[in-house]
């Protein structure tokens, strides 16, 4: 029982990252920061934003961004030191292999591949419904049974196209004089555009870090390029008024404006945060690990909540909060701008697509190299850990991720997936911050690049501000949350406790 809770000496993982030759070290601060910014800015700002204002928050969106950048920036100051001092890929999992033992990384590593995996997928769909909409702009069309998960019944509104069946909009079209059931619908099939770009990017990925971090940049100038043009002429457009009230007064029910409302939109943009730590699965490939993650890791962070803080001002000083509860809010925005910057609304989707790509791109790199890592330890099949002679990329892993992401993208619906990705990643921050607290306590020897401020003040604020946010998500995602753990529990009773090289040298 004892041996569930053994670490791997950090003496040991030094040593190996030293050895390890296998993947290409290449990535410098910048490209880290890049990488960064290239996983966290996504589908949180370009689809949830306007949903969880016009929901939850009001214009006082805005503190819900900043109270969940406050939770991550905790975390992250978490991970940075983390990363400073185990420069191995692999993230909280080795992390916690270093300081909790084998079972708690087992855990944290099988958790997450909700973090990454799944949450590839969702972002996937998500891309799916932009690149369907921007290619329908000029008049070319995919089949509506062909664009959402299997069994959605989609029906088609005069003037707006194929929508999902939902008991909202079913209220809104009635509310309007529309009965649902008078219009045409369909079951959809499968949904063709997420499994693309899936397949696109692993094929990307398994080329080589280099293209596949070339590709990034380019991603990533779009998306913040159009981000900033429309931080810029947006606010030029602003209306005061539109802020007022900034907190708008809570309707009676928890989690419906007001206070309570701030929380739970906090809660929902939360998943806009998700990515910066896949800096830390690119370890073994950065070139100065100890110094240049923490860098990239910190950095990407700062500048995706100073954009998303600035975004989230403008889009509610041009509209009111209360017409953006739709898919392409910051679309909304630019119209709302008058007709004299329509130029600006392809170019929006352009960014929106080119900001998914690289957060599908990001996830579904980091997802591999942690398993290469689970799989050198012995916990995973050692297929996990082939390198390819040429392209030297984990190239087994990166099929096999791409495999399952693009089944998951192409079958199931993107409420499903969200809720799972962000209940998993809360678990990982949380871990990972009571690991620096352990760590500082067993080991405070071993020397850091950098040091989390005021532990343990920080990493309690930071799990228990992530454990707070989990525990404002709805019971069913935790239920699914303990089936994909229990999943896990068999799989490593069955397998990795046998096979772990910790225990058999
Ligand atoms: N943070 C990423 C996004 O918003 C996952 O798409």
């Amino acid at each position: 029982m004892s041996k569930l809770f053994e670490i791997k000496p950090l003496s040991v993982l030094l040593s190996e990252s030293k050895s390890d030759q296998g993947l290409r070290k290449s990535l410098n601060a910048l490209n880290l920061t890049t990488l960064g910014v290239g996983a966290v800015i996504g589908a949180g700002i370009f689809v949830l934003t306007g949903q969880a204002a016009a929901q939850y928050a009001g214009p006082a969106i805005v503190i819900s961004f900043l109270i969940s950048g406050l939770a991550c920036l905790f975390a992250g100051l978490c991970y940075a030191e983390f990363a400073s001092m185990i420069p191995i890929s692999g993230s909280a999992y080795t992390y916690a292999y270093a300081t909790m033992g084998e079972f708690v990384a087992w855990i944290i590593g099988w958790d997450l591949i909700l973090e990454y995996l799944f949450a590839a997928s969702t972002v996937s769909v998500g891309w799916s419904g932009y690149v369907v909409s921007f290619l329908k702009d000029f008049g070319l069309i995919i089949p509506a049974q062909f664009t959402a998960a299997l069994g959605t019944v989609l029906v088609d509104i005069p003037q707006v196209g194929w929508k999902m069946v939902t008991p909202e909009l079913t209220k809104n079209l009635a509310e309007t004089g529309i009965a649902i059931d008078s219009l045409p619908h369909l079951t959809a099939i499968l949904n063709l555009p997420a499994m693309f770009i899936v397949a696109f990017i692993t094929i990307l990925l398994l080329v080589g870090i280099r293209e596949s971090a070339r590709f990034n940049n380019v991603m990533v100038i779009i998306k913040v390029f159009v981000i900033i043009l429309f931080i810029g002429i947006g606010f030029m457009f602003v209306n005061k008024a539109n802020w007022v009230p900034f907190i708008p007064e809570n309707t009676g029910e928890w989690g419906h404006f007001g206070w309570s409302g701030i929380f739970r939109g906090a809660a929902v943009i939360f998943f806009a945060y998700i990515g910066f730590d896949a800096v830390s699965t690119a370890a073994q490939e950065a070139k100065n690990p100890q110094k240049d993650m923490p860098i990239g890791i910190l950095g990407s962070l700062g500048i995706s909540t100073l954009l998303y803080i600035l975004v989230a001002i403008v889009l509610t000083g041009i509209v009111s909060y209360t017409f953006l509860n739709v898919a392409d809010p910051i679309a909304v925005g630019v119209d709302a701008m008058g007709p004299g910057l329509f130029w600006l609304r392809p170019i929006i989707k352009i960014a929106a697509i080119a900001g998914l790509s690289s957060v599908i791109l990001v996830l579904l790199m980091g997802q591999p190299r942690i398993f290469y890592s689970m799989s050198k330890d012995g916990l995973l099949p050692p297929v996990f850990s082939k390198i390819h002679p040429r392209f030297k990329t984990p190239y087994a892993s990166t099929i096999i991720t791409g495999s399952v992401a693009l089944i998951l993208a192409g079958v199931l619906p993107i409420s499903i997936l969200g809720e799972l990705v962000s209940i998993g990643t809360l678990l990982a921050f949380a871990i990972v911050c009571v690991g620096i607290i352990v760590l500082r306590i067993k080991r405070p020897d071993i020397p850091r690049s950098f040091k989390t401020p005021f532990v343990p003040l920080i990493p309690i604020l930071g799990a228990g501000i992530c454990i707070l946010q989990m525990a404002s998500l709805p019971w069913k995602t935790w239920e699914r949350l303990i089936i994909w753990m229990a999943l896990g529990f068999v799989i490593y009773f069955t397998y990795g406790i046998r096979k772990s090289k910790l225990r058999n040298p």
